[in-house]
């Protein structure tokens, strides 16, 4: 629990990425953050901001437009190994550019559940859905530091893309993904984590909702891994995040990181 309101926080988290929601394909990372050149006024189409987070262009053309909105930090799917068959969880899903990316991979054979807290979110991803044709996803509304609405022990793989730091509780967000991941099943999450901590009462509402002010140090995010008992937590990539963005960040140094972790 942070000393700013956790409710406030939540209030500006679904204003935010409902608003980004209902922007048209060519502007939605525009205004938005948790994307590159955001701090500083953004700029990027979101397909450009995606190809700079780390997706290869051939992924962009092969999932819905307008389920790229260049809001994510990383492109966690290409990191997941992800099989015919299995079972995958996306947290904070947004348009659904990680659930079709995914979909792809693991075949009619597989399922490919995508949860979000905002229902501007939920309703473009299964527009998306509908007009991509695809059968083996769906979007189902959840608060992950609450209840995810998945069954324990039930899925394959869960993957995220720049969303746990936006939780107030990251403990529980991970407490919640070890229930519903199968024993052995893995977790492959891209998110942002910072040099330092910031204090709490230099605490941002729109820097939070910015993927800025909701960053652990990477210490502090592996050990929260850990103390929702997971296994062989392993840091996949780490890069500079965005450069110049000193004055928004208090001088911390965000990074972009991809970590695995074990059931
Ligand atoms: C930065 S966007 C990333 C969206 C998507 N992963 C992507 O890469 O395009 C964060 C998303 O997470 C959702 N979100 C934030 N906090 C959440 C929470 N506690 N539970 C569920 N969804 C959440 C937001 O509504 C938003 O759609």
């Amino acid at each position: 629990m942070v000393n700013k309101n956790e409710q406030e926080i939540k209030k500006t988290i679904r204003k935010t990425y409902g608003k980004i929601a209902l922007q048209d394909d060519s502007n939605a990372s525009s205004s938005s953050c948790c994307a590159p050149g955001c701090c500083s006024g953004g700029g990027d189409s979101p397909t450009q901001a995606a190809t700079v987070i780390g997706y290869e262009q051939s992924e962009l053309e092969s999932v819905p437009q307008a389920s790229v909105l260049g809001v994510g930090c990383g492109a966690p799917v290409k990191f997941a190994n992800l099989q015919k068959g299995e079972i995958v969880v996306d947290l904070g899903s947004g348009a659904g550019i990680d659930v079709f990316l995914s979909a792809k991979r693991v075949t009619q054979e597989g399922r490919v559940i995508g949860i979000d807290m905002t229902d501007e979110m939920l309703e473009r991803a299964r527009i998306n859905a509908k007009e991509g044709g695809y059968t083996n996803v769906e979007f189902r509304k959840g608060d992950i530091e609450e209840t995810i609405p998945i069954e324990d022990n039930s899925a394959d793989v869960v993957i995220s893309n720049c969303v746990i730091n936006l939780t107030t509780d990251k403990v529980e967000a991970f407490k919640e993904i070890h229930r519903i991941l199968k024993d052995g099943g893995r977790m492959v999450i891209s998110d942002l984590v910072s040099d330092r901590k910031i204090s709490r009462e230099s605490i941002d509402l729109e820097k939070w909702s910015s993927c800025i002010d909701g960053t652990l140090t990477k210490e502090d995010y592996i050990a929260s891994i850990r103390k929702a008992g997971f296994q062989n937590i392993s840091v996949l990539e780490e890069r500079l995040y965005m450069e110049g963005i000193e004055e928004e960040t208090g001088g911390r140094k965000i990074v972009s990181t991809v970590v695995k972790a074990v059931k």
